[in-house]
């Protein structure tokens, strides 16, 4: 699918003062002169801190990092993850259309994106707070059919299933994501056929689908508050200056 910039641009992005700090901690990660390397999370952050990835917002993460604009847009079109037209408020609908999902009924989950959301892909709800698109293969095929809606992956589902989780998040709650049919995973529909002597699962939810629910990101965006700034050689740094300063 061609992937274009949106027609209608904001002026300008800048990164609010807390994600300026979180983007420039990122850089330290890559040794001098390979900060390049941190494109895509600062992509993904810009993207976080304004629901899409506008030009300017491209261009600013391009200008941080010391390169040329058109290298940062070739990475931020070629990859689904990045949004490059204003998305759902509450949450952007990522039906999977690639061929275990589409054999096990993609196409009614579409129709509901239709029905409930709009007619067409990338278009706004008329509430403005959904949004959907198609995509290829998210890696799930043993739980096909599946949706990524905002950072999970929603699995085993059924028009049904996709309309009430919809419904769900309208009303400003957040279905557990993860199969929706009763599996614990991707083992078979009937329970594991290998691998038995295992003992009793204690656990309510796989991990992906625990971490999901523990953390609360689903379809929240993140802005810094859900786990603290780690770059303790930055801290170290400083403290190695002020003791030079300090021994003249
Ligand atoms: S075909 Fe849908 S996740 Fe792979």
């Amino acid at each position: 699918m061609l992937r274009r910039l949106h027609p209608d641009q904001p002026d300008s992005f800048a990164f609010t003062p807390a994600n300026r700090a979180w983007a420039e901690a990122q850089m330290t990660k890559y040794p001098p002169g390979r900060q390049a390397s941190a494109i895509i999370p600062l992509l993904w952050r810009a993207q976080e801190q304004e629901g899409w990835l506008s030009r300017p917002a491209i261009e600013h993460v391009a200008d941080m990092l010391g390169m040329a604009h058109i290298r940062a847009l070739e990475v931020a079109t070629f990859y689904f993850m990045f949004q490059l037209a204003p998305v759902g408020s509450v949450a952007h609908v990522q039906i999977c259309g690639t061929t275990s999902c589409l054999i096990c009924g993609a196409e009614d989950l579409i129709g509901v994106c239709k029905d409930r959301i709009a007619a067409a892909p990338f278009t706004l709800s008329t509430d403005g707070r959904f949004s959907w698109e198609e995509v290829e293969c998210l890696g799930a095929c043993s739980n096909a059919p599946m949706a990524q809606i905002g950072k999970d992956y929603y699995e085993d589902l059924t028009a049904d299933r996709l309309a009430w989780i919809l419904d769900e998040l309208a009303a400003g709650r957040v279905p557990a994501p993860g199969p929706q049919n009763g599996r614990f995973a991707s083992e078979p529909k009937g329970g594991p056929t290998s691998l038995t002597g295992q003992g009793g699962r204690k656990m309510a939810h796989n991990a992906s689908v625990a971490l999901a629910t523990t953390i609360g990101d689903t379809v929240k965006r993140i802005d810094g508050t859900e786990v603290p700034l780690l770059t303790p050689w930055r801290r170290a740094g400083a403290a190695a200056e002020e003791v030079k300063t300090e021994g003249g």
